[in-house]
Order: C-alpha cells, then sequence, then structure tokens
C-alpha cells in the first residue's frame, strides 16, 4: 500500500517537473520552405516539416540535444514561457516558422552594429484551443540577408544547427475560438508585448467574413491616431488590445483578427466568433389532449429562432406502464411519417421549423404519451416537450334513443297499471 502511494508521489512530482514554467527544453516542430522556380517562371513554395528543439537558457549553452536543430532562446525581456503558464508541456503544440521581412531593415534595441537580424516566429498553441502565443525570434547573424525577397534565397539551415535567439515581440490570444449567444456582450482577447519601450506599435483588429475584411480598430502609438472604437485606450498603453463587441447579432459572426505591427514585425491572432442561439420549442396542444374516438388533430411541434441552421427534430411515443410490466417504461418509439414545414427565415437572421404529423384519435393509445425532442449544436441535451392523449368514448345516439324509448314504454305501462287499480276499488 505505501509502495502504491509512493508511486503515486514520484508521478506527480514527474508531472510537476514537466510544467511548462519550469520546462529547459520543448520539442517544435520546425516548418521550412523550399523555394525553387518553375518553368514558366513562378515561384514555387514548399514546406518541409523538420524536427527542432526550443531550448531556454543563455548565450553559449550548449545544445542538449546535439542531433538536431536547436532554437536557443536566450533571456530577453519576454520570456515565452510565461504567457503558457498553468499547462503541462504535452498539451503544448509548438510550430517554428521563418519570418520574411521582406527586405525591410530596421535596427533592433540590442542589436549590434556589424549584425543583421534573420528572423523566426514561433507559435505555441494549447491542444484544446485554450490560447494562441506567437513570438518573434531574433537570430542575430553576420551575413547579410539577401535584398527585398529574402524568401527566395533563405540561408540553409543544417540538421545539428543552433541558432541562438531573443524573443523580441509576443502576441497572444487567450480564446481563438468564442461562442456566443445572440444579444451578449464579449470580449474579444489580445495582448501583445515588445522587448523594449517606446517602440511604435500600430494594432488593428479586422473582421473577416465571406472573404470580406472590414477595419473595425487601428491605432498607432507614436501619432495617437485612433480609427473606430472597441479598444480600451488606456489597458492598450499596457498592452492589452482586447475588442469589445457591446451587443452580439448573427452578422457579428466570423472571424476577428487582432493585428501588432512593429517594424519590421508584423503578428496577428485569429478569433473565431460563432454565434449559436438555441431554438424556443413549443407545441400547439396542452400536457393533456383529449379527443374522440376516431378524430383527428395536426399535432405541431415548432422550434423557433435558432441559430445557425439545422435542427434534429424527433417525435416519439411512448405507452403508458401495463400490467404485468417487469420494471419502468417500456422505450419510446420513433414516429414515422414526420412532416417538416420548410424553414422560416426571422428578421434577426435566426431560423424556425415546426415537425408535424396527424393524430389518428383511437382508444387503445389512450394513455399514450407523445415526445417532441429537439436538438442542436448550441445545446448539451434536446429540449423536450411531451403531452399525453386521452381518447373518450364517441357518444351514441340511437343508443341514448333505445334508453329513452324503452324508459318511456315502461314508465306508460305504470301508469296505465296504476290507473287500472285505482279504478278497480
Ligand atoms: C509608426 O508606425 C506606423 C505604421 O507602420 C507608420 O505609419 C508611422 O509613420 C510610424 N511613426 C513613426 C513616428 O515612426
Ligand atoms: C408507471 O410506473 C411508474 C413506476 O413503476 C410509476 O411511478 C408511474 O406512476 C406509473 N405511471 C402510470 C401512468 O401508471
Amino acid at each position: 500500500m505505501s509502495r502504491l502511494m509512493g508511486n503515486f508521489a514520484y508521478f506527480f512530482i514527474l508531472a510537476g517537473v514537466h510544467c511548462v514554467q519550469q520546462i529547459q527544453w520543448l520539442p517544435c516542430q520546425f516548418t521550412d520552405e523550399q523555394v525553387t522556380k518553375n518553368e514558366e517562371g513562378h515561384f514555387d513554395t514548399q514546406l518541409i516539416h523538420r524536427q527542432a528543439m526550443l531550448q531556454f537558457g543563455q548565450k553559449g549553452d550548449a545544445p542538449l540535444n546535439p542531433h538536431t536543430i536547436t532554437f536557443l532562446i536566450t533571456g530577453s525581456k519576454l520570456d515565452l514561457r510565461r504567457y503558457v503558464e498553468q499547462v503541462e508541456a504535452e498539451q503544448l503544440e509548438c510550430e517554428l516558422r521563418r519570418y520574411s521581412t521582406e527586405g525591410i531593415h530596421v535596427h533592433w534595441p540590442g542589436q549590434e552594429a556589424k549584425e543583421y537580424n534573420r528572423w523566426f516566429t514561433c507559435t505555441l498553441k494549447h491542444n484544446q484551443g485554450l490560447f494562441t502565443v506567437t513570438g518573434f525570434l531574433r537570430h542575430p547573424s553576420d551575413h547579410a540577408p539577401p535584398g527585398q525577397q529574402d524568401f527566395r534565397r533563405w540561408p540553409a539551415i543544417s540538421d545539428t544547427e543552433k541558432l541562438t535567439t531573443a524573443v523580441a515581440m509576443v502576441i497572444k490570444t487567450q480564446r481563438p475560438s468564442v461562442k456566443a449567444r445572440l444579444g451578449s456582450q464579449q470580449k474579444l482577447h489580445c495582448q501583445f508585448s515588445v522587448d523594449h519601450r517606446g517602440a511604435n506599435v500600430t494594432v488593428e483588429w479586422h473582421r473577416q467574413h465571406h472573404g470580406e475584411r472590414t477595419k473595425l480598430f487601428s491605432h498607432t502609438s507614436r501619432t495617437k491616431l485612433v480609427q473606430g472604437s472597441g479598444v480600451e485606450l488606456k489597458a492598450l498603453a499596457g498592452g492589452d488590445a482586447s475588442y469589445t463587441l457591446p451587443f452580439t447579432k448573427v452578422k457579428s459572426d466570423g472571424a476577428y483578427i487582432c493585428s501588432v505591427l512593429v517594424n519590421p514585425l508584423f503578428g496577428s491572432v485569429d478569433i473565431n466568433l460563432h454565434i449559436e442561439e438555441p431554438p424556443r420549442v413549443s407545441l400547439n396542444v396542452g400536457p393533456t389532449l383529449v379527443l374522440q374516438e376516431g378524430s383527428e388533430q395536426k399535432v405541431i411541434c415548432e422550434a423557433e429562432n435558432y441559430y445557425p441552421l439545422d435542427v434534429d427534430i424527433v417525435w416519439y411515443e411512448q405507452d403508458p406502464n401495463t400490467s404485468g410490466q417487469r420494471v419502468g417504461l417500456p422505450l419510446p418509439k420513433v414516429l414515422p411519417n414526420i412532416l417538416l414545414s420548410s424553414h422560416k427565415h426571422n428578421q434577426d437572421m435566426t431560423y424556425s421549423v415546426s415537425a408535424f404529423f396527424y393524430l389518428q384519435a383511437s382508444t387503445r393509445h389512450s394513455e399514450r404519451e407523445y415526445i417532441c425532442s429537439v436538438s442542436h449544436q448550441s445545446l448539451r441535451m434536446p429540449i423536450k416537450k411531451r403531452f399525453i392523449l386521452k381518447v373518450e368514448e364517441p357518444f351514441s345516439w340511437m343508443f341514448f334513443l333505445i334508453v329513452s324509448f324503452i324508459i318511456l314504454v315502461l314508465l306508460a305501462v305504470l301508469v296505465v297499471m296504476l290507473c287500472y287499480l285505482n279504478s278497480g276499488e
């Protein structure tokens, strides 16, 4: 028993060691590019996936794994690990890429006069979509970059190369995917940080929907020029570029792009806003439906004002407890032959639809329960509405007439007999 507890403790300690804050390295995929000129003179970019390692440490540290490409991230004011706190290393997806400045060379604070900067991006994503962080890695080099179209002639990186880099800029969102109900207020999270003070930072927000891109907000720190609204300027000065949507509509659905430009670096994060509005479900009959034997009733289950399109409506029937029943109720059966109305497009761009059938009343089905079940992507569990059918025997006039006639005849006989008895006295 104590051995078992010991094993457990050991596991917990191991897990703790793997916590991101303390980790010294992370496996990472380096998506390299090979650009070739094809026969027509166009450039083709081929992506090559290579193994690499992020190693956190100091300038001059030996690579922990000398058999792979190592991106050594040395201390700067920005520590990438601070942006991925509270998660295990196993939950992170890491990707490194080359970053083209398209020939723009800007002296970056901390850069030596005879050095040139080569840039890489490192993107860390949570495997369940909790956040996305992109860091820009500056790799000083003695070699002059190959001019404006640097992406056409990337300097080769060997399979065991060590590149010493420092994080120059970070951009992060805590919620890359947001689900929102109609009429709610949503704050789309975006934060950034630059490794030096006083940088000329331009922050912009765009919305992209069906290929159409609209600018929502723009601010440049040097000029203090503001376009649009939605971002708190005080928070922005501290690196919080979150955008507030005061009232979500169906039209708010789409991708929101937060971008940060510090020449020559352009970083952006996408936030996908999904509008999801659950249907309102109702029946056209009450909880108990009383019908005469042989009559017919149209029963409608209506799902209204939902978004996006596509609900699943199923009608079930369930027989009441019968005497010989073992335990519980019999399983509900799916009703066949259900008809669907066409989708109605409401003014607020939500949808409505109804599923109906014609119920033929028969005493055999009295006490039967009918259940309408509506499923939609916004619902964890289907919404269910139900009613119980009660069927009454028809009221027969013939039977009533015959009984009345017999009673009348008997009364007449009685009266005649009473008269006869009286006269006989
Ligand atoms: C700041 O950056 C913006 C966007 O790149 C640029 O248009 C502007 O001229 C810059 N301002 C200064 C003072 O450098
Ligand atoms: C059916 O059976 C359950 C439990 O066995 C009971 O609670 C319920 O009242 C019964 N319903 C009817 C309509 O008899």
